[in-house]
């Protein structure tokens, strides 16, 4: 076993103060020489995991409840795929997919034509990471349908990359000073129901949101046979973990049908099983064309994978590739995880997220500062907001309640301007919920006690 076990019990163990000491010489080294684009919401310097707690460098350890951006979805160093990794490395680290064959490829490819969301015969193209799978699936939209643009959602995460940026519209910070982006991409907007015009009901404005595209884009500015797709995350991720109504990505299915259009679904956050599903789609009965993942597929291991209906994925050699994308390590923890995710996680992710929502959606009633409580599965926010009625943003109360968590030994990130996401590994006990549950509801009302100061502001940027 390569990873010695953190002790296995429910509970944090907060034994210095945070951060510790060798944490702190580590993040003095950081600030000298890691880019400071990144987003790190609190200090926390990791050493070791296992399953779903982090031990930190100084001997702290923590409940992790963001599973590193949804990532790690079968838990820290789960057995099964570090012993996959272990035996795979010893074999082939690397041989380029790109250029040569080896079987693991079409292993995972058969697996996972097994449990698309849209039926087969489908074809696979391998990356690195989500961006990745992104870039893939927008470059593939244009070369199938010979159509240049695209429609993606405000609120939407899509990537970093030149591409994928310019789906991404989640915060200005993420586009400042990199334009110009590539053109042909319209942003409208995505159903955010909690943050609806009041007085409107839930599903007339969800179906509104798809039919501005059909009844507003369409007739003015974009025309309707020069789209090649529609790229839409089922639930909004690093957006603020908003989830759709299915009426909403059934009406886009209509659309897209009616026009020629490519339905893309990007489930990189909310795929792997997070949600109790596969895929987050499914829970609407919606079939994509061509949908993208990465994050918890690997449980870890850096892999974006992008799945379209065979006859879409047309292009010839030369088109697309990349020298490391369906790395055999990366794939061989991939094929670990998926039976790992269809024995243990699937069932447990609904269970356990259905067991969470319900302990936290009377909180709406008896805490001032939570506006919202909604997700699927263990893809779960607290919308925290200053008053009901306005639903005024509260980030610096939000990050306030990150920062009071993480003290007291639980993970969590922000999501959007003024959310908490909550996404353990899928693998976490009731135990474990309930005592990130608890400690997350003692950091609310510590802030209640002493809510901050200033005009509202959005929260720090936090994870991807
Ligand atoms: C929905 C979604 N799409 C795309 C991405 C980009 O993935 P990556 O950071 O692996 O490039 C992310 C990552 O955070 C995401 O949540």
């Amino acid at each position: 076993m390569a990873t010695k076990t953190v002790t296995p019990t429910a509970g944090p163990k907060i034994k210095t103060e945070l951060p510790g000491p060798n944490a702190r010489h580590i993040l003095e080294a950081d600030a000298k020489y890691i880019s400071p684009s990144y987003t790190r919401s609190y200090p926390l310097v990791a050493r070791r995991g296992r399953g779903v707690m982090i031990e930190d460098v100084d001997g702290n350890e923590f409940l992790d409840f963001s599973a590193g951006i949804a990532v790690v979805s079968t838990g820290h160093c789960h057995p099964d795929v570090v012993s996959a990794i272990q035996k795979q490395a010893a074999e082939l680290i690397h041989m380029s997919g790109t250029d040569f064959y080896y079987q693991s490829m079409t292993e995972l490819a058969e697996r996972l034509s097994k449990i698309a969301p849209m039926p087969g015969p489908h074809k696979f193209y391998y990356g690195n990471s989500g961006t990745e799978a992104i870039e893939a699936a927008i470059k593939l939209a244009r070369y199938h349908t010979r159509r240049q643009n695209i429609i993606a959602f405000y609120g939407a995460f899509h990537g970093r990359t030149m591409g994928s940026l310019a789906l991404t519209s989640s915060k200005t910070q993420q586009r400042r000073r990199f334009a110009p982006l590539m053109p042909g991409v319209t942003h409208v907007p995505y159903p955010n129901v909690y943050r609806r015009p009041a007085g409107t009901d839930a599903t007339q404005y969800a179906m509104g949101c798809a039919r501005f595209i059909e009844e507003t884009l369409f007739h003015t500015t974009l025309p309707a046979e020069e789209v090649a797709a529609i790229f839409v995350e089922p639930i909004q991720g690093e957006g603020g973990y908003v989830v759709s109504p299915p009426e909403f990505l059934r009406e886009l299915r209509r659309i897209c049908d009616q026009n020629g259009i490519l339905l893309v679904a990007d489930e990189i956050q909310s795929g792997a099983g997070r949600t109790g599903k596969w895929w987050a789609i499914e829970h609407a009965g919606v079939q994509p064309d061509i949908v993208c993942i990465a994050k918890g597929i690997a449980s870890g291991m850096p892999l974006g994978i992008t799945i379209a209906r065979a006859e879409i994925m047309d292009w010839v050699p030369g088109s697309h590739a990349s020298t490391f994308g369906g790395n055999p390590v990366c794939i061989a923890a991939a094929l670990a995880t998926i039976s790992v995710l269809e024995r243990d996680c699937l069932k447990n992710a609904e269970m356990m997220g259905g067991y969470m929502m319900e302990r936290m959606a009377p909180w709406v009633k008896t805490h001032p500062l939570v506006g919202d409580v909604r997700g699927l599965g263990l893809m779960i926010a607290v919308e925290v907001s200053k008053d009901k009625e306005q639903k005024t943003i509260a980030g610096g109360e939000r990050d306030r309640i990150v920062e009071l968590a993480f003290q007291r030994g639980v993970l969590f990130l922000g999501a959007g301007e003024s959310a908490i996401r909550l996404s353990p590994p899928l693998i976490v006990t009731k135990e474990q919920a309930d005592v990130a549950l608890d400690i997350l509801e003692e950091a609310i009302s510590a802030v209640e006690r002493e809510p901050a100061a200033g005009p509202p502001r959005p929260g720090k940027p936090m994870g991807t």
